[in-house]
C-alpha cells in the first residue's frame, strides 16, 4: 500500500461529504498527490479500488486535469500559459528566458529536482497576461525581471 491510513482516513471523510462515492474522486487524488507528489501507477491503481473502479478510469480522469501528475517531478511544478492572448503579451519569449535562467527545457526538471518547467494552454487568466501557475497559485501580469523572482523564491 502506498497511501498511507492517514491519507485513507481523510479520502474516507471526503466520500461521507457526496451523496456519490465518485463524487469524492477528485478531491481523494489532490490528497493522494499531496502525500506521495505526484499519482503513481501503484496510488492510482489503489484508489481505483476505493473508488470501486477500473484503473483506467482514474487514469483518465488524471490525464484530463492538468494539475495532477502521473510522474515524478519536482517539488515545484510551474507552467507557463502559452495560448495566444499571453503569447501576444510575451508569453513564449517569457518561457524561453525562464529555461535559459533555470538551464532545462520546457518539459524538464532541474537537477536539484526544485522546479519542473512546462508550458500549458490557457488557465483563464487571459486578462493579466502573461501569466504563470506556481504549483496551485497563479502569478499574473509578469515580467521576465519578476517571473524570474518567483522562481528564485522557491525552496
Ligand atoms: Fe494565458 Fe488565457 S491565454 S491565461
Amino acid at each position: 500500500m502506498v497511501i498511507s491510513e492517514e491519507a485513507r482516513a481523510a479520502i474516507d471523510g471526503e466520500i461521507a461529504r457526496y451523496p456519490r462515492k465518485r463524487g469524492a474522486l477528485l478531491p481523494a487524488l489532490h490528497l493522494v498527490q499531496k502525500e506521495l507528489g505526484h499519482l503513481s501507477p501503484e496510488a492510482t491503481r489503489e484508489v481505483a479500488e476505493i473508488f470501486e473502479l477500473r484503473p483506467v478510469e482514474v487514469m483518465e480522469v488524471i490525464s484530463f486535469y492538468n494539475m495532477f501528475h502521473a510522474r515524478a517531478g519536482g517539488r515545484h511544478h510551474v507552467y507557463v500559459c502559452t495560448n495566444l492572448p499571453c503569447s501576444l503579451r510575451g508569453a513564449r519569449g517569457l518561457l524561453k528566458s525562464l529555461e535559459a535562467h533555470l538551464g532545462i527545457e520546457a518539459g524538464e526538471t532541474t537537477s536539484d529536482g526544485r522546479i519542473t518547467l512546462d508550458h500549458e494552454e490557457c488557465l483563464g487568466a487571459c486578462g493579466y497576461a502573461p501569466m504563470l501557475r506556481v504549483d496551485e497559485t497563479y502569478h499574473e501580469d509578469l515580467d521576465e525581471a519578476r517571473a524570474k523572482e518567483i522562481l528564485d523564491a522557491l525552496e
